[in-house]
């Protein structure tokens, strides 16, 4: 098939894998084309040095110590929160709690939420059919606990979100939308601009699961207008185990704490424990040190390359390998045209695993399966898709591998 070769890498050609070290190996004795990014991107060797720098010449547990190494421990992890809330343009770096990823921040919201008296019997916590099991199940966990329910915006057969009904459901028993940006699954783009605006209009706070959005493209939360944005590193070439939560100050300094332990106190005896200010009110126990120190390093990286060039270049494959694909008797793509990420298909007669352990045998790695969205799936009366999702790093060869191991893999299966 014709791939667009004059489409240019992003990063040179040499450069990809003097960076990425991991991309520069064989699987099978073919290539590694590593297109499974939405679950996690591959670490930049700035990212690698940085983590490697913090072990070789700086650990210490932070904001306990007065020697020097706690000192430029928690010096560098303060920085690093710093920089979180340059990216995303955040009012002040007090708003970015570092958690260990998007999950984490949800489950965070979603508990303190119930904790603050704020939801009751009769509320309504709305999300959406695009949402990841992250975003359904620790608002189901909120809803027993305060008797709240939840309701769930449909979608379109072309998977993207049904504003109509959207409206419709939002009113004034509506206490919190959580809303994915972009689907994990299909790559689809919510209208978040503008869904938020509405759902602020009703009165309801919005929490926006950013997972797949933060390594596409830039954010800025107060644009946005939303109370809270979540992330997760891995998925923006940092390290696992780091997440971000972003949350307006005013209303996490109203909110009850959540993990009690060291660093979220002020003040403890055995009758009464008060609280630390944010951020630290939300960050009990050693964090992830290195974790933060390496998302810093991370943002560095994509922001020297900048979010709206990545955007661009990812759209280009995705499209391309659209394309490409779509010559194939018997392909079906779940998503609009204009997704983001992701790009998710089935073909006749073929089971989505098949598909994916012949690819692999070809050395390229997409990921099948219901993409923790089984909802989603069952919308769709479907068990799963293949799912191939780019980074900075893709190039059209790639895309080229792609499209000619799925031809070759059909004939195969068929
Ligand atoms: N949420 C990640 C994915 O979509 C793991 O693959």
């Amino acid at each position: 098939m014709d791939i667009d070769t004059a489409i240019p890498s992003l990063i040179p050609e040499d450069t990809i894998f003097s960076d990425f070290l991991i991309l520069d190996q064989s699987v099978k004795g073919r290539r590694l084309v590593y297109l499974d990014n939405a679950a996690t991107t591959q670490k930049p060797l700035p990212v690698l040095l940085a983590t490697r720098h913090y072990y070789e010449a700086i650990n210490s547990n932070i904001h306990r110590g007065t020697h020097h190494l706690a000192r430029t421990a928690t010096e560098e992890h303060e920085k690093a929160r710093i920089r979180v809330a340059r990216h995303l343009n955040a009012a002040t770096a007090d708003e970015v709690i570092f958690t260990s990823g998007t999950t984490g921040g949800i489950n965070l919201v979603a508990d303190i939420l119930a904790l603050s008296g704020r939801i009751g019997p009769g509320d309504e916590i709305l999300i959406s059919t695009l949402e990841h099991h992250s975003n359904i199940v620790p608002w189901q966990m909120c809803c027993q606990k305060t008797g709240a329910s939840l309701k769930v915006i449909p979608c379109h057969d072309d998977g993207t979100l049904d504003q109509d009904a959207f409206e419709k459901l939002l009113g004034p028993k509506t206490k919190v939308l959580a809303l994915t940006w972009v689907s994990n699954a299909f790559g689809t783009v919510n209208p978040v601009a503008q869904m938020v605006h509405l759902a602020k209009e009703a009165g309801a706070l919005v929490l926006i699961d950013a997972a797949q959005a933060a390594p596409h493209f830039p954010i800025d939360v107060q644009a946005l207008g939303a109370d809270f944005l979540a992330f997760s590193g891995h998925k923006l070439y940092a390290p696992t185990g780091i997440g971000v939560l972003w949350g307006r100050a005013d209303l996490l300094g109203e909110l009850p704490p959540w993990q009690g332990g060291g660093e979220m106190i002020k003040e403890v005896s055995f009758e009464k424990t008060t609280y630390n200010d944010l951020p630290f009110k939300y960050e009990a126990g050693t964090p992830h040190i290195e974790g933060a120190i390496g998302l810093a390093a991370a943002l560095d990286y994509v922001d020297d390359i900048g979010m709206d060039a990545i955007h661009e270049h990812e759209n280009v494959l995705i499209r391309t390998a659209a394309d490409g694909l779509s010559r194939i008797p018997g392909m079906r793509f779940f998503g609009p045209d204009d997704r983001s990420g992701s790009l998710s298909f089935l073909i006749d007669g073929i089971h989505h695993y098949d598909l994916g352990t012949l690819l692999d045998q070809m050395g390229v790695a997409v990921r099948t399966g219901h993409h923790c969205c089984q909802p989603l799936m069952a919308r769709f009366g479907i068990t799963g898709t293949v799912r191939a999702s780019f980074a900075l790093y893709n190039t059209p060869a790639d895309v080229e591998a792609l499209v000619e191991s799925t031809e070759k893999a059909v004939s195969m299966l068929r």
